[in-house]
């Protein structure tokens, strides 16, 4: 099953239990939001989890684009990614969780052939402010799955301050044997989809209040969920990574891992450039700028002479069609060929200035800020420069 099908399979599941499809938004929040980027499909819903009445109606499907830099060392590994797909859905003070975990378990099982003894559950225990989530509790043992109560891992918060509350975590066995331990003793149970029950606001001081509405809000993740189901033991094997995968090792020859973050963080950019965003100091354009210096500093780490501008368009084009962006391949890869130029001078200028006497031994607080405010050398840089 490829992450098309995938996608069709969820919203039409979906749409036959009363949710209407809203089209996902860019990587760019609305204006107001203070995150730099979407980093869940709930972020443009935010004012109707707040109470405002969404013009589709209380029950909502849809695929969002999504960007996490929380994630950005733990890329890599076989589940994360810096761009991701999550399909959503969301009770605007409708149905209550458990009705949203029992959809969501027979959609896995008898929807997607999910065998039901490879999946485990996670429900918040409860603390000092909000009672343990007995209805999820209830629901997951009538079902025969196998709960983990926990605190921190089962309140899900977009932010310091906004709606929030306590959620139920579906995990899914990747194990050879017969699943063992539980999914926070063990990593072989990678999470898929998360039910947050969004009943509160969380304000400046830290204190909470209710919603106006008790809501649920629902994410799973597309890629890491079809490579389960493609049974490939990475992210980075599943339909969306193809042409990457294919093309990028004959140009450039990379063990895995750093294959996997030169795919991931490239991907990334084009879709980020495909959103609109420029190489920047700062905000987003500053992310953009360090995905596209994570991905030279692999390359020239082995050979110096590695350049954007080799690389096929092919998997440029089809990543731009995939997020359905305008932007034409060749525009993407020339503003990544001249970012690249960018780093290059600024690597040439930083070698320079800090083969001076005074760079020579350990650095304090002034001669970062030095090389930062006169010669335009960013601290990890500064540091990377004087490691290699
Ligand atoms: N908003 C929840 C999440 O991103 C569903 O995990």
């Amino acid at each position: 099953m490829d992450t098309e099908l995938l996608t069709r399979t969820f919203v039409e599941y979906y749409e036959d239990r009363g949710h209407r499809r809203i089209t996902g938004s860019t990587l760019l929040p609305p204006p107001g939001d203070t995150v730099l980027f979407t980093t869940s499909g709930m972020h443009p819903l935010t004012p109707y989890l707040e109470g405002r009445p969404h013009p589709l109606g209380r029950r909502l499907v849809n695929v969002q684009r999504c960007l996490r830099t929380t994630d950005l060392d733990e890329v890599g590994d076989s589940t994360h990614l810096t761009v991701f797909e999550m399909l959503g859905t969301w009770s605007l003070g409708d149905y209550e969780g458990p009705r949203s975990l029992d959809w969501g378990h027979r959609l896995l099982t008898e929807g997607l052939g999910v065998d039901p003894g490879r999946l485990h559950a996670t429900v918040f225990g409860g603390d000092d402010r909000t009672g343990p989530d007995t209805a999820s509790l209830r629901l997951w043992q009538e079902l025969g799955v196998p709960v983990e109560l926990t605190v921190e891992d089962n309140w899900w918060s977009n932010g310091p301050v906004g709606p929030c509350g306590p959620d139920s975590e579906i995990f899914l066995w990747t194990g050879d044997g017969p699943p063992r331990s539980t999914p926070t003793r063990d990593d072989r149970w990678v999470e898929v989809w998360n039910h947050v029950t969004m009943r509160h606001r969380r304000l400046p001081d830290g204190s909470l209040v209710p919603l106006p509405q008790r809501n649920v809000d629902t994410g799973l993740g597309l890629e890491r969920l079809a490579a389960l189901l493609q049974g490939k033991p990475s992210v980075f094997e599943c339909d969306v990574f193809e042409p990457w995968r294919r093309l990028v090792p004959g140009l450039w020859p990379l063990d895995e891992p750093s294959l996997r973050l030169v795919g991931d963080h490239l991907r990334s950019a084009v879709v980020v450039l495909g959103d609109g965003v420029r190489p920047a100091g700062t905000g987003r354009g500053y992310v953009l700028r360090r995905l596209v210096r994570r991905v030279l500093t692999v390359l020239w780490r082995d050979d110096p002479s590695r350049g954007l501008g080799d690389l096929p368009l092919e998997p440029v084009s089809h990543t731009l069609d995939h997020f359905r962006q305008d932007d034409g391949p060749e525009q993407v890869r020339r503003l990544l060929v001249e970012e690249e130029r960018r780093f290059g001078r600024l690597l040439e200028r930083g070698r320079q200035v800090l083969a001076r006497p005074r760079f020579r031994g350990p650095l304090g607080e002034d001669d970062f800020r030095y090389l930062h405010d006169t010669h335009g050398l960013p601290r990890d840089l500064v540091t990377g420069l004087r490691e290699g």
